[in-house]
């Protein structure tokens, strides 16, 4: 038996819950000096870089890491929001650097991603033109098994006000698998025979395809305010119910307002690690954790 299986067969006879504590022990153990921004039984949010996270995580961690990297589009432009022009300019974080740098920073998570991922484990990543193609490429350089790329359409995308270009209405999203040769987590008749209200383009026990219908967070979702590239829920519980089984471990290292974190607690029985740099998105995401334990405290009592 190789040392891969035998470290696989050794954590599957302990619980997850374990597995997920040893994994948190190793970030924070006291050397490291590391404290959680917020912590609970099954999740845990650090106001760091993800860097300084994943180097601590150790490798052969992770069952599925969903990546929302920063977009490298802030650069004075304008869009159109509820009717009105407004700069597109999301933060410091998402302005570009140049090619060659951005190049490097996505090339440095994506390395670090692969080797805190289980052999079978799998990375999603999101984005627009603007990284997605440098992302898919960096995928590949490290070594990745791309696996799909999803268009996840937007139906109630802003409309374009310069009108001389198409009108952005979707992201593609890569999903790949560490190891080649590894056998990945595809919840197949999940997707396949689950309900999907919210996708016009989804037919009921047809085969999920790779164009997602899926509109743009719901205003409950802003309920404490709103990140500027928030993704929506609905999108997360698909992703995490595709590809993650219960028990599994999900590392979000561009947590942002936390949706990944949200869904997981929505799916329930996984755990969450997110990292972030910005500690008012931090605080966005504790609220809204704090809103789903009281939503699920009251569907305790009343049940
Ligand atoms: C595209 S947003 C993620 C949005 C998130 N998916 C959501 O639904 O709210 C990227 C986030 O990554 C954070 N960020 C940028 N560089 C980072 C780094 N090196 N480590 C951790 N977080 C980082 C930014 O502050 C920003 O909140």
């Amino acid at each position: 038996m190789n040392t891969k299986t035998h470290l696989h067969l050794v954590e599957k006879s302990i619980s997850p819950q374990k597995t997920f504590k040893n994994v948190i022990n190793r970030v924070t153990k006291p050397e490291n000096e590391i404290k959680p921004y917020y912590s609970s039984e099954n999740s845990i949010i650090f106001n760091m870089d993800c860097l300084e996270v994943l180097s601590r995580i150790g490798e052969n961690s992770l069952d599925m890491i969903f990546a929302d990297p920063p977009y490298m589009l802030s650069n004075n432009g304008f869009t159109c929001q509820n009717g009105r022009m407004v700069n597109v300019n999301k933060g410091k974080w998402d302005e570009s650097k140049g090619f060659e740098e951005d190049t490097k920073f996505h090339d440095t998570w994506i390395a670090a991603c692969k080797k805190a991922l289980k052999p079978e484990g799998t990375i999603w990543i999101s984005g627009t033109y603007h990284s997605i193609y440098q992302c898919g490429y960096l995928l590949q350089k490290n070594g990745f098994h791309i696996l799909n790329d999803i268009s996840w359409f937007k139906p109630n995308a802003a409309p374009n006000l310069s009108c001389r270009f198409f009108t952005a209405s979707h992201e593609t999203l890569l999903w790949a698998r560490k190891d080649k040769k590894a056998k990945h987590t595809f919840n197949y008749d999940e997707m396949k025979n689950g309900l999907f209200p919210e996708d016009k383009m989804k037919k009921e026990n047809t085969q999920m395809r790779s164009v997602w219908s899926i509109p743009t967070p719901k205003d409950g979702e802003k309920t404490f305010g709103k990140h500027p590239t928030q993704k929506p829920l609905d999108l997360l519980v698909r992703i995490i119910k595709a590809s993650t089984n219960s028990g599994g471990i999900i590392f979000d290292p561009f947590n942002g307002g936390g949706t990944t974190g949200v869904a997981t607690a929505l799916v329930g029985n996984r755990y969450y690690i997110g990292a972030e740099i910005d500690a008012n998105y931090c605080e966005l995401t504790v609220k809204r954790f704090l809103q789903i334990e009281k939503e699920t405290v009251v569907h305790e009592n009343i049940g």
